[in-house]
């Protein structure tokens, strides 16, 4: 389905009826992501899950924009739809950021958060300056190329060796974002904010959830996040690395039904 926000098309799924839950992907994928997840949660609640701008078939933005602007494009949609009570966000990595963003801005509307594959600290110098290198990659050598120097580091290695559709699907996921969504979200990504302070001011219930073979995110981060927020526990799942909903996924939509219980 399509949505107008503000001057762009966003493309988002949206099933089943009751708690609303948010899918928010990371980068740079799309919300095909979520495929499992949205049909087996969808039995329970409202799963919702929007292609951010530039992204699968999301039109893309000509402008720079931040993380911020990614979490206004989210409220929008819930406007659009009329859901109006409060969510749930389900956000995996840059997915993740625009959570914090949403929780910072949008606060009143958030009934509880599930970060997954993400982390509250920023970029640091080093990471600023791989930013501006795959941007240029992005525009010397197109998605292919950014999909190429991601995919490895995305699973636990034996889920690269040994799932070979799986890395498949991610390649093409990766390799159909536009060069301006690359671009947009890395720029964003670069300039997002620190929200380590924001961990202490979380009074929803919060699940965390890592691979404990993340190479992109290591699992000692999402360990300090949770030491930080009051109401909240952590679930690693062995044998996963950064994309722990699809290397592990019967256990990863355990671990929401779990969760979901609370509401
Ligand atoms: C993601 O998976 O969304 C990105 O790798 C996150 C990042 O680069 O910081």
């Amino acid at each position: 389905m399509k949505s107008k926000i503000n001057n762009f098309s966003l493309a988002y799924d949206i099933a089943g009826e009751g708690l609303p839950l948010l899918f928010i992907h990371g980068y740079p994928l799309g919300r095909s992501l979520w495929e499992s997840q949205m049909s087996d949660l969808s039995r329970s609640v409202q799963t919702i899950s929007p292609d951010l701008r530039g992204h699968g078939e999301s039109e893309a933005v000509f402008s720079q924009y931040s993380i911020e602007s990614l979490a206004d494009d989210c409220i929008q949609l819930l406007d659009n739809l009329e859901i109006t009570q409060p969510i749930i966000i389900c956000g995996l990595s840059m997915g993740g950021y625009v959570a914090f963003a949403l929780y910072r801005k949008y606060r009143s509307r958030i009934a509880g958060l599930i970060l997954t594959a993400t982390r509250a600290a920023p970029d640091t110098p080093e990471g600023k300056v791989n930013r501006k290198k795959a941007i240029d990659l992005a525009l010397s050598e197109g998605p292919k190329a950014i999909a190429n120097s991601m995919l490895p580091k995305m699973f636990a290695p034996a889920t690269y060796v040994n799932n070979p559709s799986l890395v498949k699907k991610i390649h093409n996921m990766m390799e159909s974002t536009s060069v301006q969504g690359i671009i947009g979200a890395l720029n964003a990504m670069k300039n997002r904010p620190d929200s380590t302070h924001l961990l202490k001011e979380i009074n929803v219930p919060v699940l965390i959830i890592h691979g404990n073979q993340d190479q992109l995110i290591p699992v000692t981060e999402a360990q300090e996040m949770q030491l930080l927020i009051a109401n909240s526990e952590i679930v690693t799942l062995e044998n996963a690395g950064h994309l722990p909903n699809l290397e592990q996924s019967t256990l990863f939509n355990q671990a929401l039904k779990q969760f979901l219980t609370r509401f």
